[in-house]
């Protein structure tokens, strides 16, 4: 962004405030829930791809693994704007940037689109369209330190307050776009209703290789083993962190400061053992097995 452009900004959003609404119980920005009608009567077609997650579960490597997919391995291809350009998040409204449904309805095809939302409320042409949908998880005990972390340093969601809080805050399901529990368990029952691959992020940090043949199976793209490992490379997180169009860069501090936490953070498995206090960790277990209880799903929290 330009200096005019940022000073711009910068005047438009002082006197901004960002708060939550909620569509049937899921909190959600309010801008988001201003344009809901918009939001829900999305017309999705055919040939699109969305990439769907929980916050943190590691969208934007998975948006960039499919986008290089979708190129053949095309790297100079990929990199011809920002991840948060070339891929519309169809649930972000953001002024005075335009809304994520006007960039997609802007986009030709094939498009690639993200989104956030719990099945629930997902736009039904969705589902309409036959659209394929890759749904990738992470353990929520990841999500959450990658969720506090990244609530600090994003002025458009609220402040996470402390640790402790915001442990209580994630449990609850009060984070925005609502319950990790929900969202993992509502997606993993509709992926046999649908064309859903359903990933996890922890396999994809033991093996990105065989996960990233395996989306591209998915989307019926059978590539070589070269292009295969160039994928892989360009998507590593070391690559990722240094590459401009994937490391949120580009987006002005104003929004998202990095200086308190950058976007491309750690990438492991594992770290909430350097958040997580000894008691929380028993409180989590125990709310997490009621919670989870009936469902076959199942998260590695480490290595
Ligand atoms: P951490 O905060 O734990 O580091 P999302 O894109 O859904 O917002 O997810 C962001 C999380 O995915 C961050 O987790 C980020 O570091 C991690 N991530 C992004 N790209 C990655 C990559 N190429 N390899 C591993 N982790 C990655």
């Amino acid at each position: 962004m330009d200096p005019e452009s940022e000073k711009k900004l910068s005047e438009e959003m002082e006197n901004m405030t960002f708060k939550m609404g909620e569509i049937q119980g899921v909190p959600l920005p309010e801008t988001t829930c201003e344009i809901w009608d918009q939001i829900y009567n999305f017309q999705a077609r055919e040939d699109d791809i969305l990439v769907s997650t929980f916050p943190k579960a590691g969208t934007s490597w998975v948006q960039e693994i499919v986008d290089l997919i979708m190129l053949n391995g095309d790297v100079e291809r990929s990199m011809r704007a920002p991840c948060f350009i070339k891929v519309p998040f169809i649930d972000l409204n953001v002024k005075p940037v335009p809304s994520g449904v006007d960039s997609a309805n802007a986009m030709e095809s094939p498009r690639l689109l993200k989104t956030h939302l719990p099945i629930q409320l997902m736009p039904p042409s969705f589902w309409e369209k036959n659209v394929k949908v890759v749904y990738v998880a992470r353990n929520a005990k990841d999500c959450m330190v990658s969720y506090f972390h990244f609530q600090r340093m994003n002025s458009v969601l609220p402040d996470p307050g402390t640790w402790n809080e915001y442990f209580s805050t994630f449990l609850a399901g009060n984070t925005p776009w609502g319950s990790w529990f929900d969202h993992v368990i509502g997606w993993w029952n509709a992926k046999d209703k649908h064309q859903i691959l359903y990933v996890f992020y922890e396999d994809m940090m033991e093996d990105p290789k065989r996960e990233i043949r395996k989306i591209s199976k998915f989307l019926g793209k059978d590539l070589t083993e070269e292009v295969l490992d160039t994928i892989q490379h360009h998507t590593s997180f070391n690559a990722m962190k240094e590459n401009p169009m994937t490391n949120f860069s580009t987006v002005p501090s104003l929004l998202f400061d990095q200086s308190i936490s950058p976007y491309m953070r750690k990438g492991k498995v594992g770290d909430w053992k350097n958040h997580f206090l000894v008691a929380q960790n028993i409180v989590f277990d125990e709310e997490y097995k009621k919670k989870m209880a009936g469902s076959r799903l199942n998260f590695r929290t480490e290595l």
